[in-house]
């Protein structure tokens, strides 16, 4: 996961440390080559006890892999988790020089609520997006989502 840090972000990366912290309390999920089952992205979310509310902490496809949907797909997983854990919106923070993530949020139904200047490392302003995550019918089978979660 280190590995996929440095390949795809310059700046604000998550330490080794962070990361192992995060492997153990928060949600990750992978994206996998279908054929190689390299893994070729990730995302890591976040809750907090008695909110609910659910952060995108990271989130990324290595270049390689990009074009493909998979992102799209990430995103519809973090949904369904979002909706097993009984919270009803995601957020994000992502630079406002960053077209392809923006432009990806806004597609799946993110809409900006606020704009941090100079958040990142870099000096970089950050837009703040959040999307309502509607309740689920509750007849879903779950048991598929969570063994997938790693
Ligand atoms: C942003 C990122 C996750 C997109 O991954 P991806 O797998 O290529 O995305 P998808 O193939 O699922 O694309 C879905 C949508 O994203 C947007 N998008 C993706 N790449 C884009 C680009 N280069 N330019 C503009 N829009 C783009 C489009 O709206 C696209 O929909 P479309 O194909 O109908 O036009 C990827 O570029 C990435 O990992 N970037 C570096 C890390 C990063 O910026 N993470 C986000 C931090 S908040």
């Amino acid at each position: 996961m280190t590995a996929l840090e440095i390949a795809l972000f310059r700046t604000d990366r998550c330490s080794k440390k962070s990361l192992r912290y995060l492997v153990q309390h928060a949600h990750v999920i992978v994206a996998r080559q279908q054929e190689t089952l390299e893994i070729v992205g990730y995302a890591i979310l976040l809750g907090r006890k008695n909110s609910r509310k659910m952060r995108i902490y990271s989130f990324g496809i290595v270049p390689a892999a990009r074009n493909r949907g998979l992102a799209g797909k990430m995103i519809e997983h973090l949904e369904d988790i979002v909706k097993i854990s009984q919270c009803h919106m995601l957020t994000l923070e992502v630079s406002d020089s960053n077209t392809a993530a923006v432009n990806l949020y806004k597609k799946h139904g993110f809409e900006q609520y606020g704009f941090r200047l100079g958040y990142y490392e870099d000096g970089g302003h950050a837009i703040l997006m959040r999307k309502h995550i509607r309740e689920d019918s509750g007849d879903d089978d779950h048991t598929l989502y969570k063994s997938c979660i790693h």
